[in-house]
């Protein structure tokens, strides 16, 4: 598919079967299939660690899904798949390594960049952490002025704040509740300060978390914490030493800030930042939940990378679910998608799996530069059930767009909930699987006519149903599970690249933003002249510098 001279994308053979077969089902409806097929409820499931997903209620046959994982052959997902295993320099545009799957192999495993092995060098600063995590959570490890380190608080944004800050929601039940673990991300001076306010800065360790450690939010925020610190410590830089450590790929910046290389936990160029959520930038998720947790943690990973890698298309998740989306996305016009938990650790789930597939495939042109004709990456939204039951499902219900979702949810409830609030899991879950059957199946103007509703109101209070979703069931979120869930959704947002033929590795899109940031600074400071700024911002700017009364 990438070299030059094949068939683009959508005038494949296999991208004009799926279009001819999507005519035929026309508006085949999942009542139809479901009568048709009374295994299927079986059939079209997965299970994989301790995932059991549950796909029937997809608007697919078992040709549709031929049909996908043929187009998935004849555009390399595999060979794409196997050179990234590889270490193979798979993101092109900026000449790099996608090793994220390194950061999970076991020791002893060999993958080489440019002829080095990485893996021993993943597993040293794996026991890095785990040693430091080790000595902050037993009080070895003390602050400037002898105080234990109770309160973490990591800043970082995009890939070094969202994967710590949402598993250290999501295993909030198997964190230690003696620390406080906050995370600042927004340059918004509120967020620093909200989350500082009331703590103690000599139990407080500033977890600086930077791949590049060029990231103006981070650095402003990182130097404004040193700044409360030493506020805080009387003024003797020598305690940035104790309180202070990094994250990054970039010693050099490190030390120019003043934290010792000593505590600085390195991770690597072939880490991207959406997907370095498992190597060093998840230190404060380790000292959370104890390294041996972590160690879990990376072995849900790794479970799922396997499976990724060796399981039969028929039986391969990521494959399955890659397939689906760009089904949805150039069969049924869908613009969006959306991941529904059904637990509230999981609130920033979401928000975590916006960056990863966002950034990664929010993408319009090919791997050659040639602008692509066919949707790529769709929006990724949705919170925790059962909140949006009563504000958007309305529209997913009723509305008039096609929104594949995924509802995840857990067989039990977490082991420390009182019985009481235990018990309200079976409620929790009878909504999770009643919004699924909902969606599906709908209810038809004759059901509605026979509960002897007036016949204006039919209308109104008939659902069309057919609206696909994926069920995600594990018996418990632990940190296995997650593992397994982050592992699965980077690999479905690889399968996707592979099969648009786009680098969902590099993200050029975010920084013309930075760029045009820097140059409109001074204007708002200091009212200078930005040359060749357009008519509008430069008006907005002159209302901002009024209303702030400069
Ligand atoms: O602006 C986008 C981005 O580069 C993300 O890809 C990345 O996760 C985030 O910024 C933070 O970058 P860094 O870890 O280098 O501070």
């Amino acid at each position: 598919m990438n070299a030059e001279g094949r068939a683009r994308l959508n005038r494949t053979p296999e991208w004009l079967a799926l279009g001819k077969h999507r005519e035929e089902l026309g508006q085949t409806h999942l009542r139809q299939l479901f009568e048709e097929d009374p295994d299927r409820g079986t059939a079209y499931t997965l299970r994989v660690g301790d995932l059991h997903i549950d796909y029937s209620k997809h608007l697919v046959t078992d040709e549709t899904l031929t049909l996908l994982r043929e187009l998935a052959a004849a555009t390399g997902v595999a060979e794409l798949r196997e050179a990234m295993f590889r270490g193979e320099k798979i993101n092109t545009t900026e000449g790099r390594a996608v090793l994220h799957t390194a950061l999970r192999a076991p020791a002893g495993t060999v993958v080489e960049v440019d002829g080095e092995d990485v893996v021993p060098g993943v597993h040293a600063v794996l026991d890095k952490m785990a040693s430091f995590s080790e000595r902050v959570r037993s009080g070895e490890w003390t602050g400037f002025t002898g105080q234990p380190l109770t309160n973490i608080v990591n800043i970082g944004i995009g890939g070094s704040d969202l994967g710590p800050a949402m598993a250290c929601e999501a295993l909030r039940p198997f964190t230690d509740r003696g620390l406080t673990v906050r995370f600042v991300s927004n340059v918004d001076g509120a967020d620093l300060h909200e989350a500082v306010r009331d703590l103690d800065p000599e139990r407080t360790l500033f977890i600086v978390a930077s791949k590049t450690f060029t990231t103006i939010e981070t650095i402003t925020n990182a130097e404004s914490a040193r700044a409360w610190l030493l506020d805080g410590l009387g003024g003797d830089e020598a305690a940035v030493a104790r309180h202070f450590v990094a994250l990054s790929t970039n010693a050099e910046k490190v030390t120019g800030f003043g934290i010792d290389p000593a505590n600085m936990f390195e991770f690597w160029d072939w880490v991207g930042g959406r997907y370095s959520f498992d190597s060093a930038i998840g230190l404060s998720l380790m000292i959370a939940i104890g390294p041996d947790r972590f160690r879990e943690l990376l072995s849900g990973f790794r479970l799922m990378d396997e499976h990724f890698r060796t399981a039969p298309p028929e039986e391969n998740a990521p494959l399955l679910l890659g397939l689906l989306g760009i089904w949805y996305g150039a069969f049924h016009d869908a613009q969006s998608h959306a991941v529904l938990p059904y637990s509230h650790y999981l609130s920033r789930f979401t928000a975590y799996l916006q960056q990863l597939d966002m950034e990664s495939n929010g993408k319009s042109v090919d791997r050659e530069g040639r602008p692509v004709d066919w949707q790529t990456g769709p929006v990724v939204w949705g919170t925790p059930g059962t909140n949006g039951q009563h504000a958007y499902y309305q529209l997913i219900h009723q509305g008039t767009k096609v929104i594949p979702a995924d509802f995840i949810g857990f067989a039990r409830p977490v082991a420390e909930l009182p019985p009481r609030l235990a018990a309200q899991h079976d409620l929790l879950m009878a909504n999770f699987f009643a919004q699924t059957q909902a969606l599906a199946f709908g209810k038809t103007a004759d059901e509605v006519r026979a509960e002897g509703v007036a016949e204006e109101l039919v209308p109104h209070k008939t659902f069309r149903g057919n609206h696909p979703t994926t069920t995600v069931l594990a018996t418990e979120l632990t940190p296995s599970v997650i593992g397994q869930l982050i592992a699965l959704y980077e690999h479905k947002v690889f399968v996707q690249g592979a099969v648009w033929n786009i680098d969902s590795f590099d993200q050029w899109g975010v920084e013309l933003g930075k760029v045009l940031a820097k140059r409109v600074e001074p204007a708002l400071a200091e009212g200078a002249d930005v040359p060749g700024l357009d008519a509008s911002t430069r008006n907005l700017v002159a209302v901002y510098r009024s209303l702030r009364g400069r």
